[in-house]
């Protein structure tokens, strides 16, 4: 059944004005129109998006869902959020049920490119518009590419993991993000093209984990270290998640804090772990701010607007150039964890239970 409403849309820059605030739902079926400002063009559209899985990184549920509605909801138009439980089949089901259901622009964080590009020529054959969120569908068709620069990204975890380790000499073990993710290509790029540069350092080991598999990650991480003899001196974890995962082996083994890893996401986890000392640093990414600029995105796709862009990133498989909206990511360290807080990407509530209350209390997070 195709279902469309007709929207008032507040002015791209001017959601501030916006809205008396609309209800949407995760089943699909229904979420209101919003209900304008007098200064709006009218448009007709709803906006699909797809979050690839719950647990290759927390940050899909907790931070960018929360978002993502804030930013709908504020900008008063219709949408549907789904999740693809890390599941392609899944995902291609949910485009194929979004687009029935009358959607006019469709946002996905592929899985992989190839079912990314699938789901994007079929909603391109319909009429929907497509945006990647966070990944660059390779070889995809999406009008924008909505992230952070996924490079500085690496250079962040590269520099920070150098500025843990110090000149000394050091092995280094890498952890990298999934192969099926153009993100994961890009971190481990920012990051050797960080640490290649420094001579004491070595790299012992290097691998990539299938769908950022936190436990998965475990195994790898345990089969890295047994292979340097335990002589690992820095972890480039790519996320929190297997962050956590090296940090856990490195416990094992009496490391845990003494052999420096990075992360990204700035997870409670992450955060809690970088208090500790367990973990060197993370990498902050404001869901807030992607999930704006995703809705601005949209909304002008809706509106038949162009959207402001930042640049282009070049899609290698497809030999495109996509307009793109690139953030700007923030390296976080015990000193400035305070700044994830304050950003509200994380409640100190939330980062300071039991025994991290008096760390939180020493880094003056309250
Ligand atoms: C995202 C990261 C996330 C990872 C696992 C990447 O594409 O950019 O923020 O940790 O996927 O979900």
């Amino acid at each position: 059944m195709k279902r469309k409403h007709s929207l008032v849309l507040v002015p791209l820059l001017g959601l501030s004005m916006a809205l008396t605030a609309c209800g949407s739902d995760d089943s699909g079926d229904s979420g209101d129109s919003g209900s304008g400002s007098d200064s709006g063009s009218e448009a007709t559209g709803k906006i699909g998006v797809i979050l690839p899985d719950t647990e290759s990184s927390v940050r899909w549920e907790s931070a960018d869902r929360p978002a993502l509605e804030a930013a709908f909801d504020e900008a008063g138009v219709e949408y549907d959020i789904q999740n693809a439980e890390g599941d392609a089949e899944r995902m291609t089901q949910i485009a194929d049920t979004m687009i029935g259901n009358g959607v006019t622009v469709l946002a996905i964080v592929n899985l992989d490119s190839e079912s990314g590009a699938a789901i994007q020529e079929k909603a391109g054959s319909q009429g929907v518009a497509t945006i990647d969120y966070d990944r660059l569908t390779l070889g995809g068709s999406a009008e924008y590419y909505v992230s952070f620069d996924n490079t500085v990204v690496g250079e962040l975890q590269g520099q920070g993991l150098a500025d843990c380790l110090g000149d000394k000499k050091a092995n280094i073990v890498f952890l990298n993000g999934s192969p099926t993710d153009n993100n994961a290509t890009l971190f481990a790029e920012g990051a050797h093209s960080v640490l290649d540069e420094i001579s004491n350092y070595t790299v012992v080991g290097e691998q990539a984990v299938p769908d950022w598999d936190n436990e998965e990650a475990a195994t790898i991480f345990q089969q890295l270290y047994t292979a340097a003899d335990g002589k690992v001196d820095g972890v480039l974890a790519a996320n929190d998640g297997l962050g956590g995962a090296a940090i856990s082996i490195l416990e094992g083994n009496g490391q845990a804090g003494k052999v420096p890893v990075t992360g990204q996401d700035a997870t409670v986890e992450g955060l809690q772990n970088v208090l500790a000392g367990t973990q060197c640093m993370t990498v902050y990414k404001s869901a807030t701010q992607e999930a704006q600029a995703l809705a601005d995105a949209a909304i002008a796709l809706v509106n038949g607007e162009d959207a402001e862009t930042t640049g282009v990133t070049e899609d290698t498989e497809g030999g495109r150039e996509v307009p793109s909206i690139l953030l700007e990511p923030q390296a976080i360290t015990k000193d400035n964890v305070g700044d994830v807080i304050e950003d509200g990407g994380q409640k100190a509530e939330d980062v300071c239970t039991g025994e991290f209350a008096d760390l939180c209390a020493e880094a003056g997070i309250s």
